[in-house]
């Protein structure tokens, strides 16, 4: 695939520089929901490259190293003599002091968790704070010594320095304001992206609808568009994006794989062609997908044969609509920055997180468009609704690519798949009716491969167990069990078993992930 992506046109810009901490993500998205633009970068970058992106600030993260260990991931110190305000949080204040000329010691009591930081300055960013201020700490280096010029800030019960402060606008804070422990850690960022930096809140889903159009109208000119609309918000963000800006010059394709929810297929019609009048390929290929699937048990199997029909179709359909210049795809930036941390450190959010079927192979014919290349999910779904798409498709819940495939356990059949369909429409429509759709992640049936006995009116019945599967996550890295009201589960059972012909029992999972998964293949 030929790289031209979809850059994101020059505004302020903040970097993050990570060091490896497992919050470099969530202090970008603070920064965001600041209303102010940020990226992560490898800490160890070098200034000239830095520079040359024009940073309005720098923030950096935290990290599992020691500044005074051989091999320990180190900023250029040129950063930091660049006259451009700075925020160190936790390992990136060692590294300020360290390389400032300040002392960096092992502390000799370890901070992990919940403490209190006197503030003994509120200027800056604890303006408008009280004097005492919940904190999250995690470290077990101290700054016992500050670098010449620089002043103590506050302190806490084992860090004489916890938070300091250099006239040149170059702070350091010992504790995590991104993580939601710290109560005031967002006035704090926003403190320091504001009062410090002197930044704008203009960072809004307006302002970057008109700046993306603007790029997308640039890249494409005259040329066409092709975009796989998979029901899911991300594509479905992405070609409306690529609508506003360039209209008919869009085609979007969407195959209906046979392992969709129920009246899913006609909802994404009526809303991509039927509301917002996009030029839609809708091609019904159930029968393929099914024909593929037949006899086919196993988890990964199932996802490969379905990713392989799905390029297929996919393939023959653009050939079919003959010169077309670039694919638009609904990356979001979890994807891009799968890791920004230094390679020294070994980290635990190297995880990958998607499965990535449904995706398309490299070697397309085609350049690559990604509007959404830059943008958290919450900032997708806020472009989605400032786009004037219907709620109900800008906050769907994730769905997996090889869809009911795998939420049928065993083998897919035509009349597994509609008892499972009917089974699942339930679950959310009681989850919807009760005001649960959005407080929860995911919310599904799974199809088992058992059969129980079972007694309706004065018959015994010997029918299928559907399981109810619903969890709480923030990124599907790690879920709970939703603590689903009993009246609410009572009601779901008892639908199910009266309105799913072949259904007699059902049974909720309770398992979190780890160690469970969220989907049952
Ligand atoms: P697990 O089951 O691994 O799922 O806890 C994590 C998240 O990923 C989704 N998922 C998939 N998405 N193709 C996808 O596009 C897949 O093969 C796939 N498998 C799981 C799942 O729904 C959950 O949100």
């Amino acid at each position: 695939m030929s790289g031209g992506t979809v850059a994101p046109p020059v505004r302020a810009t903040v970097l993050i520089l990570d060091f490896g901490s497992q919050y470099s993500q969530l202090i970008a998205r603070r920064v965001r929901e600041a209303n102010v633009y940020c990226e992560l970068v490898n800490g160890t970058t070098p200034w000239a490259e830095l520079e040359a992106r024009h940073p309005a600030a720098l923030i950096l993260s935290g990290g599992p190293a020691s500044v005074y260990e051989p091999g320990a991931p180190q900023i250029d110190p040129a950063a930091l003599r660049a006259g451009i305000p700075v925020l160190g949080i936790c390992y990136g204040m060692q590294l300020i002091a360290h390389h400032l000329g300040g002392e960096v010691a092992p502390g000799t009591h370890r901070e992990y968790g919940p403490a209190v930081l006197e503030v003994t300055s509120s200027e800056g960013i604890f303006a408008g704070l009280p004097a005492e201020i919940p904190v999250w700490m995690s470290h077990g280096d101290n700054i016992p010594r500050l670098p010449p010029g620089f002043r103590g800030l506050g302190a806490s019960a084992n860090s004489p320095y916890a938070a300091f402060t250099s006239d040149a606008g170059i702070l350091g804070i010992q504790f995590h304001p991104e993580v939601v422990h710290t109560p005031h850690g967002r006035e704090i960022l926003r403190n320091f992206l504001y009062r410090v930096a002197g930044l704008t809140p203009s960072w809004t889903a307006g302002s970057y609808i008109a700046e993306a159009v603007e790029t997308i109208r640039t890249t494409v000119g005259g040329g066409r568009v092709l975009c796989a609309l998979s029901g899911g918000v991300d594509s479905a963000v992405a070609a409306t994006l690529v609508h506003r800006a360039i209209g008919d010059q869009l085609t979007c394709v969407f195959v209906n794989n046979g392992l969709l929810r129920k009246e899913e297929a006609q909802r994404v019609l009526d809303v991509m062609h039927g509301h917002l009048d996009m030029n839609i390929r809708f091609v019904d290929a159930t029968d393929r997908f099914l024909r593929e699937l037949r006899g086919v048990v196993d988890p990964e199997e199932k996802r490969r044969r379905v990713g392989k029909v799905f390029i297929d179709v996919f393939e023959a359909e653009s050939k079919a609509l003959g010169d077309i210049d670039f694919l638009a795809q609904g990356t979001l930036y979890p994807d891009v920055i799968e890791s920004t941390a230094p390679d020294t450190v070994a980290s635990a959010v190297k995880i990958k997180t998607h499965h990535n079927v449904g995706g398309l192979p490299p070697g397309l014919r085609f350049k690559l468009i990604e509007p959404l290349r830059y943008l958290f999910k919450d900032e997708v779904r806020a472009v989605g609704a400032e786009l004037g798409m219907p709620e109900d498709m800008v906050w769907r819940q994730p769905f997996p690519g090889p869809g009911l495939a795998i939420r049928c356990l065993g083998e897919v059949t035509p009349e597994r798949l509609e008892i499972l369909r009917n089974a699942d429409w339930i679950v959310v429509d009681e989850i919807k009716k009760n005001g649960l759709y959005r407080q929860v992640w995911q919310s599904f049936a799974v199809l088992t491969p058992l059969q129980t006995v079972g007694v309706m009116g004065d018959f015994r019945t010997y029918a299928n167990v559907v399981a109810i599967r619903v969890v709480t996550s923030d990124d599907a890295m790690t879920a709970d069990w939703a603590r689903v009201p009993y009246d609410v589960l009572a009601k779901i059972s008892n639908r199910i078993v009266n309105e799913v012909a072949g259904v007699n029992r059902v049974v909720l999972d309770i398992t979190s992930k780890p160690p469970g998964t969220i989907e049952w293949e």
